[in-house]
């Protein structure tokens, strides 16, 4: 009972997520969403995404603390994502942090969305070990980070130049027409299909891009690759193979995933992989991570998807962490910064 209860807004991305722990027990995790407002455009639209956040917050907040089963004036801190992710999203979640922080008079803790998904395992009760490689893959960021000490030691070590691992997989959904969002639609079609049916490029992979992109990933050509191939069997009157394809440009992006994960996993001597972000749904690239990991002497961690996907409950958590760590709270002067690095 002396542990910390902490509160967690996220709102960097689509997701309106309220969290509430006491240390590293999860009490409540309240998740808006507004994906199916952006279904229409195909992917994430900034604008709507920062509208929706602003009318979902307040009866989140409320959903989560009744949950949680504690009152507001019990909470012995705020925490909130202030980076990376949309800016005007990450506005509307910094400013009712601050409200609610000035109107408790409780500390305000602003974290990191990517540390924060790393400390999203914390709460599935099992001691985590660090150093650890984390590989964080949703529609908004694919990233490589080595973790020595979640508080104090997270390196970037790579992340993608173009699309998102997850944005990827909604673009082909759209060429192959299937509706938005993508992943679980091509994860479904590909469950029939051959993934060696067709050859699609692994985006930074070859050996003349190791030397400045051993890390770092790209799924421009990878897409520009399927919409070519698909373009000429139409251009050829046959029909297209859409689950071979599904299952081939999936087999793709999880190849090149899981072969960075497990080569940052060898260089840097570390015996631990993390997944986190949405796309760890996909079937097939939990499938090849945990068969090529354990090959390679690798233990693999996978959260529950709740705790994958955006939520406050990992922001309250790594916030739990940065108390018990003796961390000073921000001061007011902090903003959303949509860049903000680890
Ligand atoms: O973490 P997340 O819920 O939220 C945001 O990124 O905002 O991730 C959503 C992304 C979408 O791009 C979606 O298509 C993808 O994760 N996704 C998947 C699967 N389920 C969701 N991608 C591949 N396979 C899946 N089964
Ligand atoms: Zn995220």
């Amino acid at each position: 009972r002396d542990e910390p209860l902490v509160l967690g807004i996220e709102t960097s991305c689509d997701e309106t997520g309220i969290g509430i722990v006491r240390g590293r027990t999860l009490l409540s995790n309240t998740i808006a969403s507004s994906m199916a407002e952006h279904a229409r455009y195909g992917g994430v639209v900034p604008e709507v995404a920062a509208r929706a956040h602003l009318e979902a917050l307040q009866p989140a907040i409320e959903a989560a603390v009744a949950e949680a089963g504690v009152e507001l004036s019990d909470l012995d801190a705020v925490a909130v994502t202030s980076g990376p992710g949309l800016a005007g999203a990450l506005m509307v979640g910094v400013g009712a942090a601050k409200s609610l922080a000035v109107a408790l008079d409780k500390p305000l803790y602003a974290v990191n969305h990517l540390v924060g998904h790393i400390a999203a395992d914390i709460l599935t009760g099992d001691d985590v070990e660090y150093p650890t490689v984390a590989l964080l893959v949703s529609g908004g960021h694919t990233s490589l980070l080595l973790v020595r000490d979640l508080v104090s030691d997270v390196e970037m070590l790579g992340e993608t130049m173009d699309d998102a691992a997850g944005e990827a997989f909604d673009k082909i959904a759209r060429i192959l027409g299937l509706p938005y969002p993508g992943g679980p639609e091509i994860d479904r079609a590909a469950a029939t299909g051959d993934p060696n049916a067709i050859r699609f490029p692994r985006g930074l992979s070859r050996a003349s891009d190791m030397a400045a992109h051993r890390y770092d990933f790209s799924f421009s050509g990878l897409k520009t690759a399927v919409a070519r191939w698909i373009e000429q069997r139409e251009a050829a009157g046959e029909p297209v193979p859409v689950a071979d394809v599904a299952a081939s440009f999936r087999e793709a992006v999880v190849d090149v995933l899981v072969t960075k994960a497990l080569d940052a996993c060898a260089q840097h001597g570390v015996p631990r992989l993390l997944l986190g972000g949405g796309v760890i749904a996909n079937r097939r690239l939990r499938e090849v991570a945990l068969e090529r990991a354990a090959a390679a002497g690798v233990a693999v961690r996978i959260p529950p998807l709740s705790l994958c996907t955006d939520n406050g409950a990992m922001i309250a958590a790594l916030a739990a962490e940065l108390i018990a760590g003796g961390a000073a709270p921000s001061t007011l002067a902090f903003g959303a910064d949509s860049t903000l690095p680890v």
